[in-house]
């Protein structure tokens, strides 16, 4: 099957030199593109900034900004059977970005932000995605409750919900805990192990559960 994986945080530009960016290391992300290349599956990696190296035999395609990571997404979910989302994509980024370094100035500096494009929110309602789709929550309360309400409304068949309150799992460690949310109410939730033997169960769980796509018909 054809699985699209994003992984990693963004970074929005501030100016050359700094930006705007989250604790992600990518390595949930990058398991399970190992885990799903174990199964021989083709595997198209849209990643942030991570010091991971790439999992050999995955299509990688390098990002930035949320706004590349959207438009990579747009072109390849199309023809993918499964696509799952565990970027920490940034909500926000600033309005401009200097093209200079910003001076330090003795006065206080606000910066103006707007909303980044929601690209698992896109999946169903711009790119008409209709394979198996898995999000990440990643929550510091009401973990299940916030979980099922973006299930529901990124109409997704699987959040796999991350309490990232809790020290040693989650962001930027080698291991995680997670809870997984069905759409018919079903909550199962995975107890502490590495992030490596979690994404092998993870996709053993979603291939499980999603079918591939019809062959498109050739014109
Ligand atoms: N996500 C995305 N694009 C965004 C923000 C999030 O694709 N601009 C995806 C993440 O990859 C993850 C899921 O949406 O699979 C949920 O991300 P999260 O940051 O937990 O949720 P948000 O939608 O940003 O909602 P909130 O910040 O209100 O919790």
């Amino acid at each position: 099957m054809n699985i699209l994986i994003t992984a990693g945080p963004t970074r929005e530009p501030i100016d050359p030199v700094r930006y705007l960016s989250n604790r992600s290391s990518g390595k949930m992300g990058y398991a399970l593109a190992q885990a799903a290349l174990n199964h021989n599956h083709h595997v198209t990696l849209i990643s942030g900034p991570v010091s991971l190296p790439a999992p050999s035999g995955a299509h990688l395609i390098p990002v930035e900004t949320a706004l590349q990571m959207f438009d990579a997404v747009r072109t390849t979910i199309s023809h993918c059977d499964i696509a799952i989302f565990a970027a920490a994509v940034a909500d926000y980024r600033p309005v401009t970005s200097s093209s200079q370094k910003l001076k330090k100035h003795p006065s206080s500096l606000s910066l103006h932000l707007e909303p980044t494009e929601d690209i698992l929110g896109s999946a169903r309602s711009l790119f008409n995605f209709s394979g198996y789709l898995v999000g990440f929550a990643a929550e510091t309360e009401n973990l299940i409750a916030h979980a099922q309400s973006k299930l529901t409304r990124k109409k997704c068949d699987l959040i796999i919900a991350n309490d990232v309150s809790q020290p040693g799992i989650g962001f930027d460690s080698t291991e995680n805990a997670v809870t997984l949310c069905f759409p018919n109410g079903e909550i199962h939730p995975l107890p502490k192990q590495s992030k490596q033997t979690l994404a092998a169960v993870l996709f053993d769980t979603i291939l499980a559960r999603a079918t591939p796509l019809p062959p498109t018909p050739h014109a």
